[in-house]
């Protein structure tokens, strides 16, 4: 079933093949979409066109780190030129500096707070404003964010209060673009082994924590991340914004 045929898209926060990014990006893929995809650095340049290969070899790629206003303009000003209109958004980006994802919340810096918001919350806030007046068909934007926003996670620290920066941003900008016809929702992962998760001091107890309290019984699979974010993205979810949706085995729902 073509959900997302003629459907444009972006997606925000490959790094490598265990991206969630890539998981949501394959089945926008294989439900029809179109898609271009940004990469953070130079670094992870090389990474990023090897994957997206698959889709083609004249895949849009083009850098953007989110802390820079200026590289957000230039790509959404190429999707305007080369396409014309953009109906999907993935903003699948985060980080905080590691010494804050380890030891005290009560001792995070200045500076690793500020960076942590401004990379991984008001991000959100930037793309949407720079993509919106290309959504002019409506569409979807979907932010990826984690439990540690609304519950204390041993370790996640400002993560966690980034997450909910995010989730409540992605309310207000629900709000702003529902009269255009844009979604905004966040989707909530039970934790899966990526780059920035390994960041994590304690991941690997964490993985194991949700295998054996989740009512499922087990972590969630990449691919049911994908599955999710096409729902998301398709006129199945037309009436759904402004959501935090958990995808987490049932995790979120037990109190011990
Ligand atoms: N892995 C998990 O367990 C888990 C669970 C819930 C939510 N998430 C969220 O999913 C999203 C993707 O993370 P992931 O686990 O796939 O890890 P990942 O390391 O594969 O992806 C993180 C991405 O953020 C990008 N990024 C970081 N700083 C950036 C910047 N300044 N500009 C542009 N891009 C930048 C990185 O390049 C990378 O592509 C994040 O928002 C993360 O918090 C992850």
């Amino acid at each position: 079933m073509s959900l997302l045929a003629g459907k444009y898209g972006i997606i925000f926060g490959v790094a490598n093949k265990r991206s969630i990014a890539w998981a949501i990006a394959q089945a926008w893929h294989q439900a029809g979409a179109k898609l271009a995809f940004t990469y953070q650095s130079d670094r992870l340049k090389d990474n990023v066109e090897e994957l997206t290969d698959v889709f083609g070899a004249n895949t849009l790629l083009l850098p953007c780190d989110v802390t820079h206003d200026e590289e957000i303009a230039s790509v959404f000003q190429t999707i305007s030129q080369k396409w014309g209109r953009l109906n999907l958004v993935l903003h699948s980006v985060a980080f905080a500096p590691r010494e804050a994802l380890e030891g005290r919340f009560l001792d995070t810096s200045r500076e690793a707070f500020r960076v942590a918001l401004d990379v991984s919350a008001y991000s959100l806030v930037a793309v949407s404003r720079a993509a919106a007046p290309l959504m002019t068909g409506g569409g979807s934007i979907l932010a990826m964010s984690y439990y540690g926003a609304e519950k204390v996670v041993p370790h996640y620290n400002v993560m966690g209060v980034a997450k909910a920066a995010l989730e409540s941003a992605t309310r207000y900008l629900a709000y702003n673009l529902g009269p255009q016809k844009v979604r905004v929702n966040c989707l909530s992962a039970g934790p899966v082994n990526t780059l920035a998760a390994r960041g994590i001091a304690g991941f690997n107890d964490m993985f194991k924590h949700y295998e054996e309290h989740s009512p499922l019984q087990r972590n969630v699979l990449p691919e049911e991340l994908g599955a999710t974010g096409a729902f998301l993205a398709s006129d199945g979810a037309a009436a759904i914004t402004g959501q935090v949706l958990y995808v987490d085995c049932g995790y979120q729902i037990m109190g011990m």
